[in-house]
């Protein structure tokens, strides 16, 4: 008989960790969040217990406080811990990297000291397809080095992986997921992303346009080496991002050593910004209003995965495709404006 899991989820209220807590719960998991609501609000808790039937244990708590997260640790007996609390605005890290270093890496490193010292050592952290740059060959595999970071962003989680290998010989057991580019929300539209400002993220912006809160979408270059011009990503449901979540405590359950391991998280295939764009008008029947406009520094050309590591590794497979997601992003939307 296999006992209930404990999942410690920091980030709880963010735009993934909020997905994986409702899958989590529907596997039957018991969970605890954490999140300092910096950027994100208690209506996702709320969102995540009516889709769910659940009372949420949520502890408005920052990842930095060392002595509140000793003291959650010391009542509650977690068997493992999923780590999203981060920031992770390319943009913003630009103009403020100290407190992107201070942030990501301060309170990982926070958390695995008090991991530690409660004996918790099984852990899954968020890590991003950024921290390959361009790739040489792609589809991206597992075994790409990383390129010089584009942005402090990128550079908090490569130094963030390096410390987790290097930290897990220590008796951790920990798997990063590199996460492609979640798109989309629950099918339920009662949770979603919450863009703060001006969305950076294509998505965001493509349905604050399609609601008019922006007057015009503008695609970033169309004279990349690309079929059709425009960046190619590799765009996948965040219910789908979530559920590899929970294939990941099954994963690290099964391992009888410590172990270091990363895993793309991606569906493996490559859709360009313009496709997308296409593809929403479709699916939605909005015609958007959209034009080209010049590339944005920082932004890679082309990166999609090679998701078969993760296929054998976990048993895990996308359930969504393209459209759906596109036309989950838009629910969400037109609930968050009462459209
Ligand atoms: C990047 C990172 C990702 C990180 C994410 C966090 C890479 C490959 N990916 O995603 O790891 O987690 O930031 O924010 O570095 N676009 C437009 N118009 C817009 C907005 C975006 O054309 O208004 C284009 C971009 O130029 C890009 C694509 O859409 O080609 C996707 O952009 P975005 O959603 O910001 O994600 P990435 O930059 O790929």
């Amino acid at each position: 008989m296999s006992t209930i899991n404990h999942v410690l989820v920091t980030g709880g209220a963010g735009y993934i960790g909020s997905h994986t807590v409702v899958e989590l719960i529907e596997a039957g998991n018991k969970v605890t969040v954490v999140d300092n609501l910096s950027r994100s609000e208690y209506k996702i808790i709320e969102g995540i217990e009516t889709i769910t039937g659940t009372k949420i244990d949520f502890h408005k708590m920052d990842c930095l406080d060392a002595e509140a997260l000793h003291k959650l640790f010391s009542q509650n007996k977690f068997s493992s811990v999923i780590h999203f609390a981060a920031f992770k605005s390319v943009n913003e890290s630009v103009a403020k990297p100290l407190s992107y270093y201070k942030n990501n890496v301060g309170s990982l490193i926070v958390l695995l000291d008090v991991m530690k010292t409660h004996d918790v050592k099984d852990l899954i952290f968020s890590s991003s397809c950024t921290v390959y740059g361009q790739p040489d060959q792609i589809p991206v595999d597992e075994s790409a080095p990383f390129k010089k970071a584009e942005s402090p962003y990128g550079s908090t989680k490569q130094v963030c992986e390096q410390i987790l290998e290097e930290v897990a010989t220590e008796g951790f057991r920990v798997v990063s997921l590199r996460y492609f580019n979640p798109i989309g929300a629950h099918p339920s539209a009662l949770i979603g992303e919450l863009p703060i400002g001006v969305p950076n993220n294509l998505v965001p912006y493509v349905t604050q346009t399609a609601a008019e809160v922006r007057k015009a979408l503008t695609i970033f270059g169309n004279d990349y080496n690309t079929s059709d011009g425009s960046c190619v990503r590799d765009f996948i449901h965040v219910s789908d991002v979530a559920g590899a979540h929970v294939k990941a405590i099954d994963y690290v359950n099964k391992q009888s050593k410590s172990f270091y391991e990363a895993f793309n998280l991606g569906t493996g295939i490559g859709v360009s910004v313009l496709e997308l764009v296409k593809k929403f008008m479709a699916v939605t029947g909005i015609r958007l209003n959209y034009s080209i406009g010049p590339r944005r520094p920082g932004d890679v050309e082309k990166v999609y995965a090679n998701p078969e590591k993760i296929h054998k590794a976990f048993g895990w497979q996308t359930k969504y495709d393209l459209g759906q997601s596109l036309l989950h992003a838009w629910e969400w939307e037109k609930k968050l404006r009462d459209i």
